[in-house]
């Protein structure tokens, strides 16, 4: 029998509970325990936790969200904080730590691991940008939600003439604004993995105008780079990333390329909407993958690894080789951008 803890970190993603519920079913059915600590590490440094039971994980596969909360909380800010955890981790007689989380947790997760405690990081973000895996739990979702607002958009766009930004989140890959802007036919995708010309975007503009598209969507990555300073004095959170929405990206492809084109522009920000919703299948389905390979894995005394997915098969990629590592949009993706644009 083992003692597996539970815990969320970083931005909340749709699937999160699809996990929840596929670690605990399988925990089960091999005579494991489960302890979900609270709102992420703030739950395992306060030793706030809760013993996981069928009744917990009931009903929850469609639900937004966490059941056991989440939190964005770098655990080495305080050196305090390692001994609690190392504390907490022994006071429940845990066998390790299964960390549904993002690039921040898989770098945390390597620096416990180096402190003797063991974990295995599940990745969820809708960034998809986690190293060791092609998709994470909750990207699939939030690309519905995104190619659902350019349906939405291109009704307003096309009535009023106009050019409509929309400004995805991402914070340093283009997968978001990829996927979403291909699936919802946006007119052009800036990303930060592909170097963008503004002149470049407005000469598409015309020529889409001069063949009688009197509108254009444009899809903006949130993580786009602008120049040196517009990117000064940005607010940061506790990892140093500049706080989502505050660079403003959309707001400056409308601004540039309106006086460019001479084409009204309006910005449309998607922000939180992406991180919400019910989980598609998809997200589901490679949730209770991953949920289900994560209890196998610890069950065989697999530890310090990122549970994922590559091709159709589920893969285990060492901390070590991950932590530090981020995935970018992938060549044949970005090649398929470029037939549309
Ligand atoms: O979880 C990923 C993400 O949604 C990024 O796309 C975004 O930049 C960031 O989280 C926002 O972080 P927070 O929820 O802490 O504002």
């Amino acid at each position: 029998m083992k003692r597996l803890g539970i815990l969320c970190d970083g931005g909340d993603a749709p699937g999160i509970n699809a996990v929840i519920r596929a670690i605990s079913r399988s925990a089960f059915e091999r005579g494991h325990e489960v302890f979900g600590f609270i709102d992420g590490f703030e739950g395992l440094i306060r030793n706030d936790v809760k013993i996981v039971t069928k009744q917990t994980v009931s009903g929850i596969l469609q639900e937004g969200g966490s059941i056991i909360g989440i939190s964005r909380l770098n655990p080495f800010n305080d050196p305090k904080h390692l001994e609690m955890i190392k504390e907490n981790f022994k006071r429940n007689s845990l066998t390790l730590l299964i960390l549904i989380g993002d690039r921040d947790t898989v770098a945390i997760a390597k620096k416990l691991s180096d402190e003797g405690v063991p974990s295995i990081v599940i990745p969820k973000t809708i960034d998809n940008d986690v190293y060791g895996t092609d998709f994470t739990i909750g990207f699939d979702t939030a690309v519905s939600t995104i190619s659902g607002a350019l349906d939405s958009l291109h009704a307003t766009a096309s009535t009023h003439h106009r050019l409509m930004i929309v400004e995805t989140m991402g914070r340093e890959t283009g997968w978001l604004a990829l996927f979403g802007g291909l699936a919802g036919g946006a007119d052009y995708i800036v990303i930060p993995e592909i170097p963008y010309s503004i002149k470049e975007i407005a000469s598409h503009i015309e020529k889409r105008k001069k063949e009688g598209k009197n509108f254009s969507i444009i899809i903006v990555a949130e993580g786009t780079k602008l120049s040196e300073d517009l990117e000064k004095n940005i607010e940061k959170d506790e990892f140093g990333h500049p706080i989502s929405g505050k660079r403003m990206v959309g707001y400056y492809f409308a601004t540039e390329l309106e006086k460019l084109t001479n084409i009204k522009a309006r910005t449309t920000v998607l922000g939180y909407t992406q991180r919400g919703g019910v989980p598609t299948t998809t997200d589901r389905l490679l949730a209770i993958r991953l949920g289900i390979a994560a209890v196998e894995y610890a069950s065989k005394g697999l530890f310090n690894g990122v549970v994922g997915i590559k091709g159709s098969d589920v893969v285990f990629t060492p901390l070590e080789e991950s932590a530090g590592k981020i995935h970018t949009a992938s060549n044949d993706y970005l090649a398929l951008a470029k037939i549309f644009f």
